[in-house]
């Protein structure tokens, strides 16, 4: 397994251009499955989660080829309507498959995705939105199988929470359903917006994505089109994050301020000078310590989630003492522990809040991945530690950061990647 060796200690500073977005292109390519030929998709990121819903759309059968940053999908010779466990285990995103799958050829078997390290993640939402699209629903060993012989109609459906991925499948099966279809309760995230304007492109009709109550008027058939990823939001939030923590100064060449709002108002609460435009956001700390800013993720707009670990961690070297409280899943504080072995004075008040009491410097240490986002905060932590710290298991961070070490170096940062076996010292 690859390693990360990190020497804290240098602010970052620089410009960075972050890659497409992972959490948009996902579903987007398990979209191309609804179009009745070949969806070119720009700016799509080198990850290993992307590698993987490009394994699970050639073992149904469709045609994926790729050339730089650009994917095609042609639909034409799918012939299976699997998503078997062994893939599926290893990306949750792989349930996106469900929808497109039931839309257009009216059968999907896909595996429950079951868990993952930081919470049950369940797919009740998904299920029951299918039933209400006339879809018969059942599990067996482990899969869910989905059949619709007469197509989808469509309905009105209430999530009882604002599920992204849930929002997503529906979203995508009620493109293809006769009539329309309400999703109220609706997920809100930019990469929803992206999902709809590829399908949008493709020809559905689409109307409130972006907001609580999404209206699909279902069509008969989607084109072949084409479309470009947004940048990755929770990329370019993470580098400034970690530009802040080390009292840094950069600018990201294509980040959207529209879809980081409430991170960019806690980084200058953190004592951040911020500077959005149109092209761009740039960030800088004037060498000063950030401040200890209190946050509680929320659903879009609200703090993400997917910001939570990062931002703790340039608290434990902020000025102060903060609350970090976690509100969308059960169990995504495992980079504490981790924190904590690089000096952080971090602890857990019941399952949802962490205090966090700012220190001036950490030491570096051995470190391990957990998952994917805490990941990164492990990184900022080693970005501000003194001395080297290993961080194991970095293919955690490989699923959702392209480059990870090319783009801090060209940030400042002393880090190299070593491969299991080779000397870390
Ligand atoms: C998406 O996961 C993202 N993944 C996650 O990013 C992100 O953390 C999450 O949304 C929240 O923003 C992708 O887009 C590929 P949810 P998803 O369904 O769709 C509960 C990353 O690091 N829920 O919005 O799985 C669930 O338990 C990943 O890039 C139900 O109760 O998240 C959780 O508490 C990690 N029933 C909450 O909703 C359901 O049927 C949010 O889950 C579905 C979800």
């Amino acid at each position: 397994m690859d390693k990360l060796i990190i020497r804290g200690g240098t602010p970052l500073s620089g410009k960075l251009t972050v890659s497409g977005a992972k959490n948009s292109v996902l579903p987007i390519l398990a979209g191309a499955l609804l179009a009745e030929g070949p969806v070119r998709i720009h700016n799509v990121p080198r990850l290993r989660d992307v590698a993987t819903m490009i394994a699970l759309l050639r073992n149904l059968g469709a045609d994926v080829a790729g050339e730089d940053t650009t994917v095609e999908v042609t639909q034409s010779s799918v012939s299976r309507f699997r998503a078997p466990y062994d893939l599926v285990k290893t990306m949750r995103a792989s349930f996106l498959l469900m929808g497109p799958l039931l839309a257009r050829f009216g059968r999907a078997e896909v595996s429950l995705p079951g868990g993952c390290a930081i919470g049950p993640r369940p797919v009740d939402q998904h299920l029951k939105g299918f039933e209400a699209l006339g879809a018969e629903v059942e599990l067996q060993g482990g899969y869910v199988r989905a059949r619709a012989a007469h197509g989808l109609r469509g309905c009105r459906i209430a999530l009882d929470v604002p599920t992204v991925g849930g929002t997503e499948n529906l979203l995508m099966a009620a493109t293809l359903a006769r009539g329309t279809t309400r999703i109220e309760n609706a997920a809100r995230e930019p990469e929803i917006v992206d999902l709809a304007e590829c399908l949008l492109a493709m020809g559905a009709r689409i109307h409130g994505h972006g907001t609580a109550t999404i209206e699909i008027e279902g069509v008969p058939a989607l084109r072949g089109s084409e479309h470009r990823v947004m940048p990755d939001r929770v990329e370019a939030g993470t580098y400034l994050i970690a530009a802040a923590a080390t009292r840094g100064s950069i600018r990201l060449l294509n980040g959207q301020p529209s879809s980081l709002g409430v991170v960019l108002q806690k980084l200058e609460d953190a004592g951040a000078a911020i500077e959005a435009m149109p092209g761009g956001i740039a960030l800088d700390m004037a060498g000063e310590r950030p401040r200890a800013v209190d946050i509680a993720t929320a659903p879009y707009p609200g703090f993400p989630t997917d910001m939570q670990a990062q931002f703790l961690a340039m608290n434990t070297v902020a000025r102060g003492t903060s609350r970090v409280v976690e509100t969308i899943f059960e169990n995504r504080f495992m980079h504490l522990n981790e924190l904590s072995r690089l000096g952080a004075d971090v602890r857990l008040e019941g399952l949802r809040t962490a205090v966090v009491r700012g220190v001036t410097r950490l030491r570096g240490a051995p470190v391990m991945a957990t998952d994917l986002r805490a990941s990164f905060g492990l990184v900022v932590g080693a970005l501000v530690a003194r001395g080297d710290t290993v961080i194991d298991r970095i293919y955690h961070i490989d699923r959702g950061y392209e480059g990870i070490e090319r783009k801090l170096r060209a940030l400042g940062a002393d880090v190299r990647r070593v491969s299991e076996g080779q000397p870390t010292s």
